[in-house]
């Protein structure tokens, strides 16, 4: 590496900054959490658009899309070359209609307060693929679990807006499991009637109104998701879609809903067992949904949850799925996370626009699994490491926590939008490994202009210095490295770059050729 003393000092600093602000060292269980030292720098009053540059509809199905925008209020908001069909409303920034002719089409957006305006291109693409950005919102499982209510739901989509999350591009609220009727549960708001006359499906008495939760949710400029499962039951033990398919997708469509977590659970009773089950009894409940879900008149995000059984990375485009499980469950330690996260290597060419590999929702805030809560129990820099890893990736981003107990610190990390850029770039490629060396490692994906998006980690205990090399990166020459999180350029470099990584930690970075 050829560093300029300038260079020399600006990367010192770096490495000081990041052992400074993140701790060195795991903390023993018992010992004083390490202090959440907040990186991202707050939006400015100026306007700024942010979230999707790219969104997919299908021809004629319900558009909702509504501008993400950081600035002072009032704003204005306009668009110039809108496909016919769909309009924008100048104060909420909602665009909404319906678009019947296919194409591809290019829209200029502008947002405008007292102190300026912002540009920036939306393409919109008027076709069969939806998602063509990794879903971003909220799930209730990872903080509500079997204690979910339509309250609940209605508060973190209040708490979406509230924390300004939506001007970031946050948008799902996706309800998960215990909606539904349970089959034996004791607790009278957990049952019911499984169904109605007809065989639709009726939700329990904590979920009155389905179309109103929707509606509820739609009005504040969000989406609404589901969950079902294709055996009986769900997982959780309520009343799931077997042999009902194509009523419950039209339920969801007729009551507004806008994606659905299907999760295989009781379908193992329905399934062949053993070395009988083949790749096709894997795909079978999934195509049945697919196709149930496509006769309806919206847009429905079909994300599949099987776990990654059968390679589903290799096959979740084909039964129709925009996401799939590519594990287990989840849960709120280090290990569950650098197992998840670093386990992800290899499966990058199966994830692209409107199809991505899911490797579950985010344990950051309070978490808990319901109905007790506690913070998560990742430090910081493991939070970090969460965050970063999760947007290079390009993972659906699913908050799991108490969006109502939202700290600072948490918001932090999920409001910064150069962060969130590398998420949802129209490009859309997910990260690969580069470099793995003992505890170190290198994870870098290409932006849609040219750039790379690069984690510098640290899965070990004590502190370590990594390097990122040009050549593992496809690059050379002068490049400019900018920190993601602190949204600071810290220089330009020749070869590589390299900084001394906190434990658990990370250094998120993007990688921009140097003009001359
Ligand atoms: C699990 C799934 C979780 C959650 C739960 C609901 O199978 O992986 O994310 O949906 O079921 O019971």
């Amino acid at each position: 590496m050829k560093l300029g003393p300038t260079n020399r000092r600006i990367a010192a600093g770096l490495s000081l900054v990041f052992f400074a602000a993140l701790p060195a060292r795991a903390e023993p269980a018992g010992a004083p959490r390490a202090a959440a030292v907040i990186l991202t720098p707050p939006p400015g009053p100026q306007p700024r658009i942010n979230g999707a540059r790219v969104f997919g509809v299908r021809p004629g199905h319900p558009f909702l899309y509504t501008i993400a925008a950081t600035g002072d209020r009032p704003m204005t908001f306009s668009a110039e070359n809108l496909p016919a069909g769909l309009k924008l409303d100048a104060n909420t920034g909602r665009i909404t209609g319906a678009a019947p002719e296919r194409g591809t089409f290019q829209v200029r957006l502008l947002a405008s307060n007292a102190l300026g305006a912002a540009r920036r291109e939306l393409r919109i693409e008027v076709g069969d693929r939806i998602a063509l950005t990794p879903p971003m919102g909220w799930n209730s499982w990872n903080c509500f679990a079997g204690a979910v209510t339509a309250a609940k739901v209605k508060a973190a989509a209040d708490a979406m807006v509230k924390s300004g999350l939506i001007q970031h591009g946050w948008q799902y609220l996706n309800v998960d499991d215990f909606w539904q009727v349970h089959r034996d549960d004791r607790d009278p708001t957990l049952q019911g009637p499984h169904r109605d006359a007809q065989g639709r499906i009726l939700p329990n008495p904590r979920f009155p109104d389905m179309p109103g939760l929707a509606d509820y949710i739609h009005r504040l400029g969000l989406k609404a998701g589901l969950y079902s499962s294709p055996g009986p039951w769900t997982c959780g033990g309520c009343v799931a879609s077997w042999q009902h398919e194509v009523q419950d997708a039209q339920s969801y469509a007729e009551w507004g809903f806008d994606y659905l977590k299907y999760d295989w659970c009781s379908y193992d009773g329905v399934a062949p067992r053993g070395k009988k089950r083949s790749l096709d009894d894997l795909k079978k409940p999934y195509l049945v949904m697919r196709d149930a879900l496509r006769r309806q008149p919206r847009d429905i995000v079909f994300s599949l949850c099987q776990y990654g059984m059968g390679q589903v990375w290799e096959w979740g485009d084909a039964v129709g799925g925009n996401c799939w499980r590519t594990t287990g469950d989840i849960t709120d330690t280090w290990e569950s996370l650098s197992e998840i996260g670093f386990g992800q290597a290899g499966r990058e060419a199966c994830a692209g626009p409107g199809r991505w590999n899911d490797p579950d929702m985010l344990i950051v805030g309070q978490v808990g699994w319901g109905p007790r809560l506690h913070p998560t129990r990742l430090t910081p820099d493991e939070q970090y490491t969460h965050i970063s890893l999760w947007c290079l990736l390009c993972a659906p981003l699913l908050i799991g926590c108490d969006m109502t107990q939202l700290d600072d610190f948490t918001r932090s990390l999920l409001t910064n939008d150069e962060v969130l850029e590398v998420n949802q770039d129209p490009l859309g490629q997910q990260a690969g490994r580069v470099v793995q060396t003992g505890d170190v490692e290198v994870w870098a994906k290409r932006m849609e202009d040219g750039s790379r998006a690069v984690g510098l980690f640290n899965r070990g205990a004590q502190a370590a210095r990594v390097a990122a090399p040009w050549s593992d990166l496809g690059l050379s020459g002068r490049q400019r490295v900018r920190d993601l999180w602190r949204q600071r350029d810290v220089g330009v470099f020749e070869g590589r770059f390299e900084t001394v990584v906190p434990s658990h930690g990370v250094a998120l970075l993007r990688i921009f050729k140097e003009e001359i």
